[in-house]
């Protein structure tokens, strides 16, 4: 069973992955728009990808006799000053997911709620993935500058790239 702080703290991270998923969706979409398919498919991929991360906290609330809330999100930007920048958010925000799932953890010891704790492992490690990822495509992305034929290789380098 769930203690009342663990439910709360697991609520927060829902919203947080939902967040995830929704923000993503936008950049993807304006990728897309602009021309960017590779981006724009990784993007897709990396919406659904926090999508399902939060469908695993769903799951596992539930499970343990808590309640999951599905929150309401709200709109993402819809535009982006460039890829650049859009990756820089990508890096930030995965930076700042990390962060609360090191909070969580810790809230989880403290509780003593290690079963919570060894659910969590999961996201800790994915979160050393994506955050190795984003950090791989904005070193790629100061190399290439503002060539627009290296941000055209590099949109098709991402099509390859697993989210
Ligand atoms: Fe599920 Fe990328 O945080």
């Amino acid at each position: 069973m769930l203690s009342t702080k663990i439910e709360k703290a697991l609520n927060q991270q829902v919203l947080l992955e939902a967040e995830s998923s929704q923000v993503y969706l936008a950049m993807a979409s304006w990728a897309e728009v602009q021309g960017y398919e590779g981006i724009g498919g990784f993007l897709y991929k990396h919406s659904d990808e926090e999508r399902m991360h939060m469908l695993k906290l769903v799951k596992f609330i539930n499970e343990r006799g808590g309640h999951a809330v599905i929150p309401a999100l709200k709109q993402p930007a819809p535009k982006y000053t460039g890829i650049k920048a859009l990756f820089q958010q990508v890096l930030d925000h995965e930076i700042h997911v990390s962060s609360e799932i090191n909070k969580l953890v810790d809230i989880c010891l403290k509780e003593k709620d290690y079963t919570t704790h060894n659910f969590l492992q999961w996201y800790v490690s994915e979160q050393i993935e994506e955050e190795a990822l984003a950090r791989k495509i904005m070193d790629k992305l100061k190399l290439i500058g503002d060539d627009k034929a290296g941000h055209y290789m590099f949109d098709r380098d991402l099509a390859t790239i697993q989210a």
